[in-house]
């Protein structure tokens, strides 16, 4: 049995690619929209009422790194650990940040407020340490930097 309020959800997406398994993308980016992830009984969902095998759709789930198949935070947190950033000191202040919401790189604080990533180099070297949340660039981040990002965050809410 599905949840109703999740089925409905789902099923205005389907409806809105026209039930298309050749907009299967846009469909599971929709959904991840909608859930902020891919929650499996979703894609169960999307699975039956496109009779396409759930293999396929893991496939494609698992293949693109901006879906992710665990509940994530409302906000996402990524620390950089390229090389540019590891030299100026990225090692530190992840380690800060794990302590501050007391989560290891890859989990979502217990709030569902944080979720931690890190990733090798996004491109903006010149600007290490680098922190991104929610898509906003925290250039040249330190320790003591860290608590003020978190906090202007935290303020937000969920
Ligand atoms: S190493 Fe961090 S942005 Fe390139």
């Amino acid at each position: 049995m599905y949840n109703k309020d999740l089925m409905k959800k789902v099923e205005n997406i389907l409806h809105k690619y026209g039930y298309q398994m050749s907009h299967i993308i846009q469909i599971l980016q929709d959904v991840q929209v909608e859930f902020n992830y891919l929650p499996k009984e979703a894609l169960k969902y999307v699975s039956q009422r496109l009779k396409m095998p759930m293999s396929k759709i893991y496939s494609i789930a698992t293949f693109y790194a901006g879906f992710s198949l665990n509940p994530r935070g409302k906000h996402l947190c990524t620390v950089c650990l390229g090389t540019a950033c590891h030299v100026r000191g990225a090692a530190n202040v992840l380690d800060r940040i794990e302590e501050r919401l007391g989560i290891k790189s890859g989990a979502t604080t217990p709030d569902k407020l944080f979720t931690l990533e890190t990733v090798n180099c996004l491109g903006a070297c010149a600007l290490a340490p680098i922190v991104v949340i929610d898509g906003e660039y925290h250039g040249q981040t330190t320790v003591n930097k860290v608590d003020v990002v978190i906090d202007k965050y935290e303020k937000k809410g969920s």
